[in-house]
């Protein structure tokens, strides 16, 4: 991914961020994702008095990708207010993996906006599948 596209993916995910609704955990977190036709699509976790209604952000991003009209995971970057990087949920990691090839990138940062960058296969080596992809 150039520089520009990782700034704009951070700059979306810091926005999203500060638009979080956490004030049972108070743990703010943002997401940006690229779609496969270039379109960026930015979640925020959204939290419950009911704790397990609660959305991370990674998924609230996808699911916003998916209701644009955009099905496929180019990188995905994720921020909280961490000192080390933010690394996604499991649950994320499979809904992640859902819209993403094995090689698309998983950007996990810091505070700084420093990140560690894996692909889906490394973040989630065996996801589950209904099918084999076809
Ligand atoms: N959270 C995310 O939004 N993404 C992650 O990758 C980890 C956790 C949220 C869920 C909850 O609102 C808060 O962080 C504390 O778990």
């Amino acid at each position: 991914m150039s520089r520009d596209r990782k700034k704009e993916l951070l700059a979306a995910a810091r926005r999203a961020r500060n638009r979080a609704y956490a004030p049972h955990s108070e743990f703010r977190v943002g997401a940006a994702v690229l779609g496969a036709r270039g379109g960026i699509f930015a979640g925020c976790n959204v939290e419950n008095a009911s704790f397990g209604l609660t959305c991370c952000a990674e998924r609230s991003a996808i699911f916003a990708m998916v209701a644009a009209g955009e099905r496929e995971i180019r990188e995905v970057l994720v921020i909280g207010d961490t000192e080390d990087f933010l690394s996604p949920c499991g649950a994320c990691r499979q809904v992640i993996a859902e819209f993403a090839p094995p090689s698309a990138g998983v950007h996990m940062c810091s505070r700084s906006g420093a990140s560690r960058d894996v692909t889906v296969s490394e973040l989630l080596r065996f996801p589950f599948r209904l099918k084999k992809r076809s």
